[in-house]
């Protein structure tokens, strides 16, 4: 059982007597890749304590996969506030989205009310959390941001096919996209793990790329991890024609290690 002023006291503590500030605390919550099991409690615990609930819309313009995840946890009297934050590269788009969602968020704080936002996979790893909280702050400087940290995809991953991403002196190379195809060659020299993320769009080149390396047998596939659509590729082998979804992650094992 977890005491009730679990953490009172300490970083990032729930404790609101603790904040002599009249705004309310941005909270940035990790609810992990898929499965809700994965949230921490501490994540949780604030996430059934705040009066706002803020998440990212998905493409269809609804509450993205960050609530679909923890949307049993939450009590129906809770706001809950989908914010656009579109799937696009153009900087000054990215940033008016990033300041219009900074803006609904500092609606709610300057009432003093708590908001949590919530995030799939960790607050912190390429997480629109980030830029949220830099637009929060870039309005209203006195409002106290604390991030939560979650499971990563990557970290993930690696659990569903019992391997260890990184041991002993391994590097481990974490290309967030790829771009530029060749920088999965250069991380290939550098690094005995490799993590490729949003793989879907290149997933044809890469999947040539390391047929040429000789690397498909080293080189595993996870789609939708944690959730009911989960799918495991230990092999790219068989992969030459697939095509992912969004929703997956590419790792090289240099030296295959599986239990
Ligand atoms: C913008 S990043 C978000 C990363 C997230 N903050 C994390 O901690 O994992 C999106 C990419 O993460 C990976 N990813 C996130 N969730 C996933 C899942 N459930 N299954 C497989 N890959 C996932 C995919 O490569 C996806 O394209």
């Amino acid at each position: 059982m977890v005491p009730n002023n679990a953490g009172a006291g300490m970083p990032g503590s729930l404790d609101r007597a603790e904040l002599s500030s009249p705004w309310g605390r941005l909270w940035g919550i990790g609810v992990g890749p898929g499965d809700g099991e994965w949230l921490t409690l501490k994540g949780l615990k604030v996430l059934q304590t705040v009066e706002v609930v803020a998440c990212p819309q998905n493409r269809q313009g609804e509450a993205g996969m960050a609530y679909g995840i923890v949307r049993p946890y939450l009590r129906s009297e809770q706001v809950v506030v989908p914010l656009h934050l579109p799937f696009v590269r153009d900087p000054a788009q990215l940033h008016q989205a990033q300041t219009a969602a900074g803006q609904t968020l500092v609606t709610y704080l300057e009432q003093g009310q708590d908001v949590a936002f919530i995030t799939e996979g960790d607050a912190s790893f390429y997480s629109t959390f980030s830029y949220v909280a830099q637009a929060v702050h870039r309005l209203a400087p006195s409002v106290d941001i604390t991030p939560v940290p979650g499971v990563c995809s990557p970290l993930a991953a690696v659990a569903a096919l019992n391997m260890p991403l990184a041991l002993a002196a391994e590097k481990i190379a974490v290309l967030p996209a790829l771009y530029d195809v060749a920088e999965l060659t250069q991380a290939l020299a550098w690094a005995e793990v490799v993590v490729v993320m949003k793989v879907a769009s290149v997933f044809a080149q890469v999947w040539q790329q390391l047929a040429a390396a000789e690397l498909l047998e080293q080189s595993s596939l996870v789609e939708w991890v944690g959730s009911a659509q989960e799918k495991l590729y230990p092999s790219l082998v068989p992969l030459e024609n697939h095509t992912p979804p969004y929703f997956s992650i590419l790792i090289v094992r240099r030296h295959d290690y599986r239990f």
